[in-house]
């Protein structure tokens, strides 16, 4: 019989899960409202966690989570570049920050999560360069209104995947194909925003506890399928080169890694790349296929827990901060499938926290299965499911919830 080991996690350790105002809320104004997804979906009522947040504090409670990594819509809180925030939409955040608190639920608040108010996008949205003092003055705002009850600030979420989706991939608006220039435009743009409003939110945040800020880059592993085929070696340098090394020197290169306080990373898994072609469920094949290539897929990419040690001992190594993993899930009807992957990816971070690695907490994405994107509502991330024909919303806990939920409790996971 083999001894399982127990690997036991720090105090102080953040279990949080994790969610986006367009994908939850509803009743939102942004360039998502009528976006149409693949399904037919659309996110205008989605989980309405707009209304029933209070209800929603309660399951995290249930589950038993310290922490939870949330956004604040900007399209809700400004009507127009410099306009004072809306006092009542600021209230209703206010009341969900005091009830996170009456639970012990600490927030890591969210100011960018893939949408703009509809005077940013009309104005062209990040490839606008104007776009950058607009956001900082937003940041002052929050900053100013929040400072006694937020230190955790995630400034960007994944600003690689809402550039490369939107500018380049066509499938989150403003739906360009192949527009590099604008890519990287976007790019350096959110990060100048991000050094300006991180060095605001350190000069201005701090009420008692220091502020801790940073972006949150989705890290994906590009690899080529083949390892002597020259052209998917090639794609995969490419994407490698664009999403991840360009990004990561725009945001922490030379002397910008010290606007930063923190990483957070976003970790699902690899992309591997086979006559060109990326093979994952979120590309069109399906997980079956995908599996005779003996490929191990959730339904959107390819699952690589190893590579959670590897980018973490990179990201260590080279800007040496403190790193909160921002989200990890997996997207399936197979609850099975979900709990092997959280266990192989909690053990692969615990055993880079053993190597020496700082990392602060975990936020599973997601608390709800909600609107995904482009997606719709078939990818199902949630702890809790979300009855979508039934016009009440109702919330279930699924089966990978009472799993986390013991996880959170204990502070361990078996090994
Ligand atoms: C991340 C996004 C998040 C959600 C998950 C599945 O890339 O930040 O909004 O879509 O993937």
């Amino acid at each position: 019989m083999t001894r399982e080991k127990v690997l036991q996690f720090p105090p102080g350790f953040l279990w949080g899960t994790a969610t986006s105002p367009t994908q939850v809320e509803g009743h939102i104004e942004n360039e998502w409202t009528n976006f149409t997804a693949q399904d037919g979906g659309h996110c205008r009522i989605a989980c309405d966690h707009y209304h029933r947040y209070p209800e929603d504090i309660d399951w995290m409670a249930r589950l038993g989570t310290n922490a939870y990594r949330f956004g604040l819509e900007w399209s809700r809180l400004q009507s127009a570049p410099f306009a004072p925030l809306n006092p009542t939409e600021l209230a209703r955040y206010v009341d969900l920050l005091d009830q996170l608190k009456a639970k012990n639920i600490t927030p890591m608040v969210v100011l960018h999560h893939f949408s703009n108010p509809p005077w940013i996008n009309a104005a062209g949205g990040w490839t606008n360069v104007a776009t950058i003092p607009a956001y900082v003055d937003f940041v002052r705002q929050l900053v100013a209104a929040l400072k006694e009850k937020v230190y955790l600030w995630n400034t960007f979420n994944e600003p690689d995947t809402y550039a490369c989706v939107a500018y380049l991939l066509g499938g989150f608006p403003p739906q360009r194909k192949w527009k590099l220039g604008q890519f990287r435009k976007v790019i350096d743009h959110m990060a100048r925003a991000h050094v300006q409003a991180s060095r605001l939110i350190r000069r201005e945040g701090d009420a008692g506890r220091k502020p801790e800020v940073g972006i949150a880059k989705n890290w994906t592993f590009f690899h080529a399928y083949k390892r002597f085929s020259p052209w998917d070696r090639a794609t995969a340098l490419a994407c490698h080169y664009t999403f991840n090394k360009f990004v990561l020197d725009a945001f922490l290169g030379g002397g910008r890694r010290r606007a930063s306080t923190f990483i957070g990373l976003n970790y699902y898994g690899r992309v591997r790349f086979h006559h060109f072609r990326a093979m994952i469920p979120a590309s069109g094949t399906s997980v079956k296929t995908l599996k005779d290539f003996g490929f191990v897929c959730d339904d959107m990419v390819e699952r690589y827990p190893a590579g959670m040690v590897k980018i973490l001992a990179y990201l260590h190594r080279k800007f040496r901060l403190p790193i909160y993993i921002t989200e990890h899930g997996a997207a399936s009807h197979d609850e099975n499938f979900r709990e092997h992957d959280l266990r192989e990816n909690l053990a692969a971070l615990h055993g880079a926290m053993a190597g020496g690695v700082d990392v602060r907490g975990f936020f599973y994405w997601s608390l709800l299965d909600n609107f995904e994107w482009q997606f719709g509502y078939t990818k199902k991330f949630g702890l809790l499911a979300v009855d979508f024909a039934d016009e009440k919303l109702p919330r279930t806990l699924k089966p990978l919830a009472e799993v986390y939920a013991r996880i959170c409790r204990d502070h361990f996971i078996q090994g």
